[in-house]
């Protein structure tokens, strides 16, 4: 597995990996009918990254961009996903390893992910075991599909 910072070609590939998770609406805070257009512009908005195999097919992606503006730009956010028949194999841990690194090249202090959901116990369990402690849990602010109204921990990591 090759991680690397994506490439217009590899859009397509990162399209098929953002769709299903997105309309699933369990794990993102985005809207599940997000057009194409706007989950790239969202998702290129800083760096992209892409996880590939020996064949070169998109196994994972990830993003990464400031948190906030001006005075709070040297705290990083970033997104990960994977694709299902690649998930449960430590490809989301390297990826989130290598974002970090990345982040402390850019120069970022701290890396903040501002949504992750409760019930999403595998992303909660990696973060954590990478370092993230939980800051707070905004009581029901997301909308489970399956599990109603959940919480959204507010997840921090000193770079
Ligand atoms: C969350 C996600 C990025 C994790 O990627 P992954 O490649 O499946 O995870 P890994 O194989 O690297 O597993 C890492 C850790 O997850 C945890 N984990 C894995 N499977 C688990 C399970 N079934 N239940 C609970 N925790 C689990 C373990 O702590 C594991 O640590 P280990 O390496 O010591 O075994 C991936 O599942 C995903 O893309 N999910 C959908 C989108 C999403 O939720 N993104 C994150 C939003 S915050």
């Amino acid at each position: 597995m090759l991680i690397r910072e994506a490439g217009a070609d590899d859009w397509p590939g990162i399209w098929a990996i953002i769709r299903p998770v997105v309309e699933a609406g369990e794990t993102f805070t985005w809207d599940r009918d997000v057009s194409q257009e706007r989950a790239r512009a969202m998702w290129t908005a800083g760096h992209a990254y892409v996880a590939v195999d020996e064949s070169g097919a998109v196994l994972a992606t990830a993003e990464l961009h400031r948190n906030q503006g001006g005075p709070g730009s040297h705290v990083a956010n970033a997104g990960f996903m994977v694709s299902p028949s690649a998930q449960g194999r430590g490809v989301g841990r390297a990826l989130c390893a290598h974002v970090l690194q990345e982040a402390r090249r850019l120069g970022y202090r701290a890396m903040q992910f501002n949504a992750v959901v409760e019930t999403n116990v595998r992303a909660v369990r990696l973060w954590q075991s990478l370092g993230f402690e939980i800051l707070t849990t905004v009581p029901e602010a997301f909308h489970h599909p399956n599990k109603g109204f959940v919480g959204l921990h507010v997840m921090y990591l000193k770079l």
